[in-house]
């Protein structure tokens, strides 16, 4: 089995301690074998919010973890409008990572991280031709039975929250031929505040096939209609099983476990399964 513990939308500068302390403390009890954070490191992009982000990667790294980001809107300076057009990403690779586009392999499972942060288009996020090249060659070189998980800030889809839909990624059509192509078998996001997972064949008809899995925001003071909480994902040959870490005021508790299996051709929510531990 492979264990990821994905966190997403840190929000450091609009954050809680207590929630802060609460990830590092269950991530260690966890055991997983990576952690992926997708996105929102910071609320506003700021020089002191970096380094509270990097000193929570640091602990997490020093304590023996493997960690995985990609940048998300919130790491776009918005009113530092210089360093918002010249380089926008600047502070995101002093102090967190300088790949925008990370790879780790694990044995059996495979995962890329791609940045969909614009300075442009500041909220939405976006994928272009390149990056679709480069998801392609990437997956291309690993083993085709490995499990393919590609993890971006902002959501593939147009998810429904509540009464609202919000907007899929700019260029989604890109995207979709990047995930066929690439034969990609899990999709992990952020950016909504919203745990959330389905079968892509759910949301859009022609992309069956591959697990889409939103996180909420795991520290961050702003939450939407749902506490805050993490994912884990347990992967084994031909099932996944997303359990929900929510946060029910002192501490973060598992709760719905969702387990899916790869049948014909999709991603068939099979049962609630006991949470993780
Ligand atoms: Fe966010
Ligand atoms: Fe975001």
């Amino acid at each position: 089995m492979t264990r990821i513990l994905h966190l997403s939308d840190l929000h450091f500068g609009a954050h809680d301690d207590r929630l802060v302390e609460a990830v590092d403390w269950q991530a260690d009890q966890l055991k997983p074998d990576l952690i992926v954070i997708s996105g929102d490191f910071t609320q506003r992009a700021r020089t002191e919010q970096f380094r509270d982000a990097c000193a929570f990667l640091d602990g997490l790294r020093e304590r023996g973890h493997e960690v995985l980001g990609v940048p998300g809107n919130h790491d776009v300076p918005l009113y530092d409008v210089l360093r918002r057009f010249l380089s926008p990403l600047a502070r995101y690779r002093r102090f967190i990572d300088d790949t925008l586009c990370p790879f780790i392999e694990l044995p059996g499972v495979a995962v890329l991280g791609i940045n969909t942060a614009r300075s442009l288009t500041f909220k939405d996020g976006r994928i272009n031709q390149d990056q679709v090249a480069f998801i392609s060659e990437t997956f291309s070189r690993t083993p085709s039975e490995s499990f393919r998980i590609l993890v971006t800030h902002h959501p593939l889809f147009a998810l429904r929250i509540g009464d609202e839909v919000e907007r899929a990624i700019g260029r989604q059509e890109l995207a979709l031929n990047a995930i066929e192509d690439s034969g990609v078998d899990m999709l992990l996001a952020g950016h909504a505040h919203h745990a959330v997972s389905q079968d892509a064949g759910d949301l859009v008809t022609r992309a069956g096939g591959v697990l889409v899995v939103q996180a909420g925001t795991a520290t961050s003071t702003r939450v939407r209609e749902q506490e805050q909480s993490f994912n884990t994902i347990d992967i084994v040959e031909g099932s996944a099983t997303i359990t929900v870490h929510a946060w029910i005021g002192e501490d973060f508790k598992a709760k719905d476990a969702q387990r899916y299996d790869w049948r014909e051709g999709r991603w068939v929510l099979r049962k609630t399964a006991e949470p993780a531990h």
